[in-house]
């Protein structure tokens, strides 16, 4: 069923990939392409079932045509995903080889970057083969993106606590980070810089003592975090953390950070959020510093200029968050913030990279 999938989210490409010799599994889902060809990051990953990694791939390709929309950027939606034998399949420059052959088959239509599980190695791995890849370090194509994503959590973050009516200061406050990897922890930096007290939880026990230990942060266990009391709730690890079952559990009045499709059911999920008068930053919007900044050197613009749109995300979180006054959900806003965008539509334009 998987036109049917494709049909029913509007995908328009899916291309499945397998190199046995290289032991390669991987889908390269393209969304769209209607304001511009399409950057979107590589998510590696252990999935039970193949139904499930075609889910992921479809359900991210989709969210990365909103978020590059929502981001004002001339930049479609895609994504891949890398199905890993076990999760403890360590990357290899030979699998990385095989992927970039596979990108480099659509002629630009997809520009892989990292994401989950995917370093600027591993990019650094695939450059030499297809020039449709951005967020390498030795070839120069924008390294680690993850310090704007942050910072762009942080300027859509002060929106939300604004909302709330919490105040314009983070000072004071006490934000829960579920997950304090590339973005998590750079969030923690900024806002510990700026006063905010911190609860932390992650899988990986030393990374809550290093935050422990740099940020006086408390912690809390994954399960737990979520209905911890705080001000603000910051999901930084994987997405799918809230649902129906445990919106009513959270105690935040604010919920900002880095992780996809942070809601399972973002309609009805977004709207249990609202009933409780709970500010939801939309993920698509929150996050999408890293894509400013890869996209942005694609495009040619100037660093100035990318930290421009990066701290702007606050103001469209702001307008957001505004309209979803009269909305069912803030989800359901930033939704037709970004196809207010695709219905103006762009010509393909010509890429740089
Ligand atoms: P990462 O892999 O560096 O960090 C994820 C962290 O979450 C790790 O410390 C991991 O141990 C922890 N974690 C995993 N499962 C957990 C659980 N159940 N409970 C608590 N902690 C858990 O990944 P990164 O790059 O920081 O990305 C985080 C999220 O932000 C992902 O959802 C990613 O798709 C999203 N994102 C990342 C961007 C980037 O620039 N890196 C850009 C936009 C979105």
């Amino acid at each position: 069923m998987v036109i049917e999938s494709m049909k029913a989210r509007g995908h328009e490409n899916v291309l499945f990939c397998v190199d046995g010799g290289a032991g390669l599994r991987a889908i390269i889902a393209v969304h769209s392409t209607r304001l511009g060809p399409a950057l979107g990051g590589i998510r590696r990953w252990h999935y039970a079932t193949e139904t499930q990694a075609l889910d992921d791939v479809l359900r991210l390709s989709e969210g990365m045509t909103y978020k590059a929309a929502a981001a004002d950027l001339p930049m479609g939606g895609a994504k891949s995903v890398i199905w890993k034998p076990a999760t403890d399949t360590p990357p290899t420059q030979n699998e990385a080889v095989a992927m970039a052959r596979f990108v480099d088959r659509l002629g630009g239509l997809y520009i892989a970057a990292e994401d989950v599980g995917v370093t600027s190695q591993y990019i650094d791995w695939m450059a030499p083969e297809t020039r449709h890849v951005m967020g390498g370090v030795a070839s120069n194509t924008g390294g680690d993106p993850s310090p704007w994503t942050a910072r762009g959590v942080v300027a859509g973050m002060r929106a939300g606590v604004a909302h709330a009516g919490l105040g314009a200061k983070f000072k004071g406050l006490t934000v829960a980070i579920r997950g304090v990897g590339a973005v998590g922890w750079k969030v923690a930096e900024i806002l510990h810089s700026e006063g905010a007290a911190l609860l932390v939880a992650d899988i990986d026990p030393a990374r809550v003592r290093k935050a422990e230990a740099q940020f006086g942060a408390k912690s809390a266990s994954p399960a737990d975090i979520l209905s911890a009391p705080c001000d603000v709730f910051c999901p930084c690890a994987l997405g799918g953390v809230i649902s129906g079952r445990n919106a009513r559990d959270l105690r935040a009045k604010v919920v900002a950070g880095g992780a996809n499709n942070v809601l399972v059911d973002p309609v009805e999920d977004g709207a249990i959020l609202k009933s409780r008068a709970v500010v939801y930053c939309p993920d698509f919007v929150i996050n999408g510093g890293g894509l400013i900044r890869l996209a942005g050197l694609w495009c040619g613009f100037s660093e100035a200029e990318i930290d421009r749109r990066v701290r702007n995300i606050e103001k469209s979180v702001a307008t957001i968050l505004r309209d979803a006054d009269r909305l069912p959900s803030a989800h359901e806003a930033a939704v037709a913030y970004a196809e207010k965008r695709l219905a103006a539509g762009r010509p393909l334009e010509p890429a740089g990279g």
